[in-house]
């Protein structure tokens, strides 16, 4: 009976072969061959020496087994390095008596069957063509992971430009305007503080940020006489500021796949708790509750900036109207995370 010395290679190869059989004769003869091709052998003489043999040499490129063997039968063997090894081409050695289980075989993932007596040229041939079939499978995969790899590098690229697309948009819609200068960032960073308290981290984090950051970018398309106008405003002038919200939305539709978030920040940093809000009238928590923190963000950010048709009001008075108008307009959870955070923020004190 074989031992674990078999599992020594018996020669010197390029690629590596499992040789599976009981009988030792059929072995050395199938060794003799495969190493005229040029492998480097492997021996076992069960399917449960083989998996050990496995174990410790890894995934080969062959193996080629005996279908009746003691211990564990071919088709066992089979299965399980089929599991195991799922890049191992597997032979079947069978006798003419069990064609249908050789055919039971190809069907259980083998790549090949083999009848006995076996011949030199028979056996090279199929080993060729199983191994041929293997690079082939691996090659596919190879250039479908690469290509799948290649696509998504692509689309965060593309993001990325548009990204700084409208980032670049944002910084221009607030060089126009004097009285917004920096309002953006600073609602991006009271948003993210606010956020961080109530327990928001990572990609959610992320899509408070940039929402805050580029929340407004559908000004791009308000007329600026009325975007600056100092006294009140037509019922036309008004429709035309309440639309900023759906035309940002539209302008940033490239990221409703990855950021759904960021679009329903636009969209409805505008609605109000009580329903009295635009473009929706959406009421409590109808409203996302990333717009709730970015409309506590941006009325902190509007009520202590200087604005055209009136003066900036020290932190301390706009604190508290925020928490007058909680419950009605503002959210109270995202009133009391503000004030929370408003003092320990460094990006707060840097602005204000
Ligand atoms: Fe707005």
């Amino acid at each position: 009976m074989p031992t674990s010395q078999h599992a020594q290679p018996v020669v010197a190869g390029s690629a590596t072969c499992l040789v599976v059989d009981d009988e030792p004769g059929v072995r050395r003869f199938l060794i003799r061959m495969l190493q005229a091709q040029g492998f480097q052998c492997f021996e076992a003489a069960s399917g449960r020496e083989a998996l050990r043999v496995l174990d410790r040499i890894g995934e080969p490129p062959l193996i080629v087994s005996d279908m009746r063997m003691p211990e564990m039968d071919g088709i066992t063997f089979l299965e399980v390095v089929r599991a195991r090894y799922p890049d191992t081409s597997v032979i079947m050695l069978t006798g003419v008596s069990e064609t249908s289980t050789a055919v039971d075989c190809l069907h259980r993932g083998a790549a090949d069957f083999l009848l006995k007596p076996i011949s030199m040229s028979e056996l090279q041939a199929r080993v060729s063509r199983a191994l041929e079939k293997r690079a082939l499978v691996l090659q596919n995969r190879f250039y479908q992971e690469h290509l799948e790899r290649q696509v998504h590098e692509q689309a965060v690229r593309i993001q990325e430009l548009f990204l700084q697309g409208v980032q670049m948009l944002a910084r221009a819609l607030e060089a126009k305007d004097a009285y917004t200068r920096g309002h953006s960032i600073r609602v991006s960073q009271y948003a993210v503080a606010t956020a961080s308290r109530m327990g928001f981290e990572g990609v959610s984090l992320d899509g408070i940020r940039l929402g805050g950051e580029l929340h407004d970018i559908g000004k791009i398309g308000t007329r600026e006489a009325v975007l600056h106008k100092p006294g009140s405003l037509t019922d036309e002038e008004f429709r035309q500021i309440t639309e900023h919200p759906l035309l940002g939305e539209r302008m940033l539709s490239p990221l409703a796949q990855e950021s759904p978030d960021v679009l329903r920040i636009v969209r409805s940093h505008h609605e109000r708790l009580d329903g009295r809000g635009f473009p929706d009238g959406l009421r409590g928590a109808k409203i996302p509750i990333e717009a709730r923190i970015v409309a506590v963000a941006d009325a902190f950010d509007a009520m202590t900036t200087r604005r055209p048709y009136r003066e900036s009001r020290p932190p301390i008075e706009a604190l508290a109207e925020l928490r007058r108008v909680a419950g009605s307009q503002l959210d109270p959870e995202a009133v009391e995370a503000f004030v929370e955070a408003y003092p320990s923020e460094r990006a707060v004190e840097l602005y204000v």
